[in-house]
């Protein structure tokens, strides 16, 4: 173990040269080294056109219960899978509320751990084992990552879990970086928890907008999606996810953006002209009026 006196701060990320490791296919970045299946899997969360996604994260219930906007999924998730690459969610939730014969890649939520009503959220378990994983047809497993909070040792055992089965059997492992009360939100934090969750043997990271996010895509090995957070007004959603596609993230991974917005069907899309088709954080945003008038 290094001694951590005296470490240099780092400096050198150099974000404007290109990623120079494994990117095949479809320009997914880390995936060179993989197996097959599991390249294949990647290329079912990621558009193998563009190495890009837009997931749809409706996993709150797992902690929350029902949330403003998830109250009935059966009615809202069929409305919006047409308009996103990846629905993020647990096995209770697929199971009961999304058909079965939708075209997106499946993110399943598999740790679990206390509700809001505990004031340390820190603490979970692996609660989906990998054969429900197989059985669901899962394209990755999503693992909350607590780095620097009471559970940082038990989130780390989960993720490692769940990427030791994955390698096993094929299923990326998708490495939540948590925020909580008591956790920084500084780039020195995403930073440290981005490369840790990357260099566990994650092969996909799920991180916040923060300063120094192009430097923090530099030094991740693999793809980092975009966690949208709490819910803003719709324009500036939309900047965020500009800005955070112009620091080289791989797409985004949102929730109450997407469905506690007036219009979610538009705001998915909106998100998803951005992502996917370059759109200024103005095209996507005029998309979004248009789009939310029609359907109102
Ligand atoms: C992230 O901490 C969890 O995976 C959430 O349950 C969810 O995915 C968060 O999504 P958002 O912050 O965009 O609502």
């Amino acid at each position: 173990m290094a001694d951590k006196e005296g470490l240099k701060t780092a400096k050198n990320y150099r974000p404007e040269i290109p990623f120079a490791g494994g990117r095949l296919p479809g320009g997914i970045k880390g995936v060179g080294g993989l197996d097959w299946g599991m390249q294949r899997r990647m290329t079912h969360i990621f558009r193998p056109d563009d190495g890009k996604t837009v997931m749809l994260a409706f996993d709150h219930g797992y902690f929350m219960g029902s949330t403003s906007g998830l109250e009935r999924l059966d009615l809202l998730i069929p409305e919006l899978m047409d308009g996103v690459d990846v629905l993020m969610g647990t096995r209770g939730a697929f199971r009961t509320c999304v058909p079965s014969g939708n075209r997106c890649g499946l993110a399943l939520r598999v740790s679990s751990g206390s509700s809001v009503l505990d004031d340390d959220l820190s603490h979970e378990v692996v609660a989906v084992g990998i054969e429900d994983a197989l059985r669901l047809d899962a394209d990755a497993m999503a693992v909350q990552v607590f780095i620097g909070a009471d559970g940082e040792k038990e989130s780390i055992s989960n993720l490692s879990r769940c990427i030791n089965e994955g390698l096993t059997y094929g299923i990326p492992t998708l490495g939540v970086v948590a925020v909580g009360k008591q956790m920084e939100r500084t780039p020195r934090y995403f930073k440290l928890a981005t490369r840790m969750i990357a260099e566990l043997g994650a092969q996909i990271v799920k991180s916040y907008f923060c300063d120094e996010l192009d430097e923090i895509v530099a030094a991740c090995p693999v793809p980092i999606v975009l966690a949208g957070g709490k819910k803003l007004p719709e324009k500036d959603a939309l900047e965020m996810v500009r800005r955070a596609m112009d620091c080289g993230v791989s797409g985004v991974d949102m929730g109450r953006n997407v469905f506690q917005s007036a219009c979610p069907a538009a705001m998915a899309r909106a998100v998803s002209m951005i992502v996917h088709a370059d759109a200024s954080a103005a095209e996507a945003w005029e998309a979004f009026r248009e789009i939310s008038h029609e359907k109102t």
